[in-house]
């Protein structure tokens, strides 16, 4: 089962409650929320208020993908404002396998990010500890990039992993320059988890662009 979860970053920021509201009515499975420092990458995103605000108008669960240094300072207030799933950067946490725990103590799905640039075995320390792996599969920072074709062996590392410790449960999550043509790659080399804002919120029929997506990924 592919999950499609829609990314707020592209959409219309001073109207989030009714983007999100239409995200879900289109098909979405999760919201996407990406949450940037400036300091981790060099864009700057939003935080814990706008998280609270956006759960307000959605009942599909919210995948906040932390972009910033020094989470474990933010995740109890993420998981207070209405997350339900958080990823961390292994790059940006020395200690990871803590910083894991620290996210499933708070009961939510604790995932783990890996930039196109640092390699699977990133990940393999606590892939039984961990509910999914994010693999980027664009420079995180900005939308609408293209997908980086390099990343999908990764994919296929981590699949196989999974199935040599019996993970069976492992979500992989793919985030950047995922669109009906680069859909079908994804899946093919294991991931179930399809996070997409341009291919989405850039269009104005988001129920067909959802749709289109998931077709492609299923085919
Ligand atoms: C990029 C973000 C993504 C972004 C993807 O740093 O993590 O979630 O919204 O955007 P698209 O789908 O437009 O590449
Ligand atoms: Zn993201």
């Amino acid at each position: 089962m592919i999950t499609i979860a829609p990314s707020i970053l592209s959409a219309d920021f001073a109207a989030l409650g009714a983007e999100v509201a239409e995200a879900e009515a289109s098909g979405g499975d999760w919201i996407h929320v990406d949450v940037m420092d400036g300091h981790f990458v060099p864009n700057i995103t939003l935080g814990p208020p706008i998280v609270k605000a956006v759960k307000a108008h959605t009942s599909l669960p919210l995948d906040v993908h932390l972009m910033i240094e020094n989470p474990e300072r933010y995740i109890p207030e993420f998981a207070a404002s209405g997350a339900n799933v958080i990823t961390v950067h292994a790059e940006a946490c020395v200690h990871l396998h803590r910083v894991v725990h620290q996210i499933k103590e708070l009961g939510l799905l604790a995932g783990v990010a890996i930039n196109p640039g640092t390699p699977a075995s990133a990940v393999r320390e606590v892939l039984e500890d961990v509910d999914m792996v994010l693999v980027m599969t664009v420079n995180p920072g900005f939308g609408g990039q293209s997908f980086i074709p390099h990343t999908l062996k990764k994919i296929r590392q981590i699949r196989e992993w999974a199935r040599e410790v019996n993970h069976t449960s492992l979500r992989i999550e793919v985030d950047g320059g995922i669109a009906e043509a680069t859909a079908p790659l994804v899946a093919e080399a294991g991931a179930d988890v399809l996070v997409a804002g341009n291919a989405v919120f850039g269009r104005s029929d988001r129920a067909a662009a959802i749709k289109a997506i998931r077709e492609a990924a299923e085919a």
